[in-house]
């Protein structure tokens, strides 16, 4: 059963509303996509509640100026930097080797969005689904071991999207072989993925006092959009600054209210509703959730898909 929580918050409010009073010290963080757009955000707020945050980026350089830059904002406590390609399988397991000692909050932020032709990885796998998901599988599996080190109240949130209403996971065919592409298809299909990733944890390591949920920034202008032009579709009351659109992830990240569960899925910093079918205008569409998404078989059958594509056992 999908738990709903009474959230005080709202569209908004901005990540250092949501975190207000929150003490981080003593926590180490990761922010996937940690350099750009709504990540840095996210880093900027963990990093001034006193967590020890890791940016995990593909270009180092780029994420070494924003880490230096969050630094001398927050007391000069340190960011750090680690390289991490998401499409490059040997790139993920270099990171979660190389990471020493207990890992109390995973931001799987990065991401791509509708990629305008049909791409693939190295290994042959749909690009979106690759970098938005597949990655993301990978490193979290892989950290699995650091996060249960943590103690109780581990947390990985997955930054999924409203996009996720646009397709459910096509089983037989996530690598798009047998269909046409479509770029927003493979972006539903990859973030309602992200989504049932918190299911599937939320649920088998709740043993390791690990939680797991899944968050619709909403709409921001980033350079996420820079395959559809902006964010110009979306009407203007429906949009976002930097500072609100990491304020549902904060909010996942830090909130007492979320701190055992199952998965939730979260928009406007308040968990969204569960819908049967996708429903019309921009407005529904943000505070919605599918209930595929959501779906504890849906969870399984992609965990198990995912391990072997992965090659984990
Ligand atoms: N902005 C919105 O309106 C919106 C709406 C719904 C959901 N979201 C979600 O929010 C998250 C953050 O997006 P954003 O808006 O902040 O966009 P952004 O500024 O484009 O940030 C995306 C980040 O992902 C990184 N990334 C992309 N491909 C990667 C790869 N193969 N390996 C490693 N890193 C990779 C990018 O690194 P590079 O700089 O190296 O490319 C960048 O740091 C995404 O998951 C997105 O789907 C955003």
């Amino acid at each position: 059963m999908h738990r709903i929580i009474d959230s005080p918050f709202t569209a908004h409010h901005t990540a250092e509303g949501v975190s207000q009073g929150a003490d981080l010290s003593g926590k180490r963080a990761v922010v996937t996509g940690g350099a750009s757009g709504i990540g840095v955000e996210t880093v900027r707020v963990l990093a001034a509640r006193g967590a020890e945050v890791t940016i995990a980026a593909r270009d180092l350089e780029d994420a070494a100026r924003v880490a230096e830059e969050i630094s001398s904002r927050t007391d000069g406590r340190a960011v750090q930097v680690k390289q991490l390609e998401h499409t490059d399988r040997a790139s993920v397991v270099r990171f979660a080797e190389d990471w020493t000692g207990p890992l109390d909050l995973l931001i799987n932020n990065a991401g791509v969005m509708r990629i305008p032709e049909l791409t693939r990885d190295g290994q042959g796998h749909e690009m979106q689904l690759s970098t938005n998901y597949l990655g993301h599988a990978d490193l979290t599996l892989r950290l699995r071991g650091a996060l249960a080190a943590a103690g109780d109240g581990a947390r990985v949130i997955m930054v999924s999207s409203s996009g996720h209403l646009f397709s459910p996971v096509v089983f037989e065919d996530v690598d798009i072989r047998f269909r046409p592409y479509d770029p927003l298809t493979a972006y539903g299909q990859a973030k309602t993925a992200e989504v049932l990733l918190a299911v599937g944890i939320a649920h088998r390591w709740a043993d390791d006092g690990i939680v797991a949920h899944a968050v619709n920034p909403g709409a921001i202008a980033t350079r996420l959009q820079r395959h559809v032009g902006g964010t110009l579709a979306t009407p203007a009351h429906l949009q976002k600054t930097v500072e609100q659109g990491a304020s549902t992830t904060v909010l996942a990240a830090v909130s007492p209210l979320l701190a055992a569960g199952e998965a939730q899925y979260l928009s406007d910093n308040a968990p969204a509703h569960v819908v049967e079918a996708r429903p019309d205008g921009p407005e529904e569409i943000g505070r919605s959730v599918a209930r595929y998404a959501l779906d504890p078989d849906g969870a399984d059958r992609l965990w198990t898909l995912s391990q072997a594509l992965l090659g984990h056992h």
